[in-house]
């Protein structure tokens, strides 16, 4: 089985979003793999994901609204075979954590899977508007969609 971990700021904005469109895909794609989310910063530990977060998901039929925000862990470099980063300050907190090598090739940012070698950040929500939390679900159904397409055809 393979382990996915998608990673942002606070666990409340975009990586539960990828969490939970990464789970439609593996439904519909009958993956064999399993997927979580934590945030880098403690700040939002045992909350729910952003309320336009989940009003914006639910639009989508993207049910997140159960999730609850955890903080990443030098853990989950064991746990994980690929750890998905929204921006490039997550990739940066995440890569100073990582113990050898190995634990470094499993951080990506989860643009470069749908735009390669482009280096493009899910851009934080958090403190615009309603049309930010769009953007942001577009940007990760597509990436989620595309790894999901590569993984089904892998299998
Ligand atoms: P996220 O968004 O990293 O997508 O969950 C944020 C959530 C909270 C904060 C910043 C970004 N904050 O500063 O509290």
């Amino acid at each position: 089985m393979k382990k996915i971990l998608m990673v942002c700021l606070g666990n409340i904005c975009r990586s539960p979003v990828a969490e939970g469109v990464m789970r439609s895909k593996i439904e519909k794609y009958k993956l064999d793999a399993f997927v979580d989310s934590a945030g880098t910063a403690a700040y939002h530990i045992g909350e729910h994901p952003d309320k336009r977060s989940i009003q914006n998901a639910k639009k989508h039929g993207v049910d997140i609204s159960k999730l609850v925000a955890r903080k990443f862990e030098i853990t989950d470099f064991d746990n994980f075979d690929r750890i998905y980063v929204m921006d490039s300050s997550n990739y940066s907190d995440v890569i100073k954590l990582a113990k050898t090598e190995i634990d470094k090739q499993k951080v990506k940012l989860l643009l470069n899977d749908l735009y390669p070698d482009s280096n493009m950040s899910v851009p934080d929500p958090y403190f615009g508007g309603e049309q930010g939390f769009e953007n942001v679900f577009i940007l990760i159904e597509k990436a989620c969609e595309e790894i999901a397409q590569r993984m089904h055809i892998n299998i």
